[in-house]
């Protein structure tokens, strides 16, 4: 089993005016959950691993067989993605490893740093036939290290993104439009007139960061301008943790195996859920 480079996958969202999920992976049965659903409701799986990520699941190599066997059944094309590395190296292993995406996230470098250090990934994997993902702008909250707070400064900048794309040359770019990573705590509201103008001047698939939580309508109305991925992990966790506590204080509970697939399923309707909300009817 290969994995489906994610520009691939990203160009039938673009095809079918739809976005398509990619959700996080921590182990053997979240990365089944989600290409159980992927292959019920014929949609395609990106899994995004961020390096806390691919540490529990054994390394690049874990991971990358972790998810192959996941995926021995699927239907439906499977890209697995590194997600906000901010080293070169990490890049290098990945792709080594059987990646057929990677990120760099230089969002927090000045804009020329990023720009060079971005192009230097691009360099490495398209002769190769893997998808890079640039950022420009900044999620509020938490990214890593990084903590932002003022909201629409942080945000990408319609023009700096064309010059980002052109003169880097990667395939997809992460934007900041008010969406922020793990739970909320006001009520996000999207800056739809700035993914407007981005979408305007910018001609490769656009990426939303923060999807979990966000509310349907407006996800969908970012999808009508340009978002063709949407990455989800805090709310694939809280499924996952969540069926973990509710299962454990239920009447009779035992502790036995029989926890596992419950919580693997409470996973899957979740994506599936995520899923079907993604490719709405425009
Ligand atoms: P959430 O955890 O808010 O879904 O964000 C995930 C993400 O954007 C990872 O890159």
């Amino acid at each position: 089993m290969k994995f489906a480079p994610m520009k691939e996958i990203l160009e039938l969202a673009e095809e079918r005016q739809v976005a398509y999920g990619a959700f996080v992976t921590v182990s053997f049965d979240s990365a089944l959950a989600a290409i159980e659903a992927g292959s019920e409701l014929n949609v395609p799986v990106i899994f995004i691993t961020g390096n806390d990520c691919v540490a529990l699941m054994g390394g690049f190599e874990g991971t990358v067989e972790t998810v192959k066997r996941a995926a021995a059944n699927a239907t439906v094309p499977i890209a697995l993605h590194l997600d906000h590395s901010k080293s070169f190296e990490e890049c290098a292993q990945a792709i080594n490893a059987g990646y057929s995406s990677v990120m760099l996230d230089g969002s927090s470098l000045p804009f020329e740093e990023n720009i060079a250090f971005t192009k230097k990934v691009v360099d490495l994997a398209h002769p190769l036939g893997i998808t890079v993902e640039g950022e420009l702008g900044k999620l509020v909250g938490e990214e890593g290290d990084l903590v932002v707070k003022g909201p629409e400064a942080a945000q990408t900048d319609p023009a700096e993104a064309k010059e980002f794309v052109e003169r880097t040359g990667v395939d997809c770019l992460a934007v900041s439009i008010g969406t922020q990573h793990g739970h909320y705590i006001a009520a996000p509201k999207l800056n739809i007139e700035r993914l407007k103008a981005i979408h305007a001047v910018v001609d490769v698939p656009l990426v939303l960061h923060g999807g979990s939580g966000t509310p349907a309508e407006q996800v969908q109305e970012s999808i009508r301008n340009g978002i063709r991925k949407i990455n989800v992990a805090t709310d694939v966790l809280t499924a996952m943790i969540d069926e973990y506590v509710a299962q454990a204080g239920a009447p009779g509970f035992k502790y036995n195996t029989a926890i596992y697939p419950k919580v693997k399923d409470a996973m899957k309707e979740l994506i599936k859920g995520k899923m079907n909300q993604f490719r709405f009817e425009s």
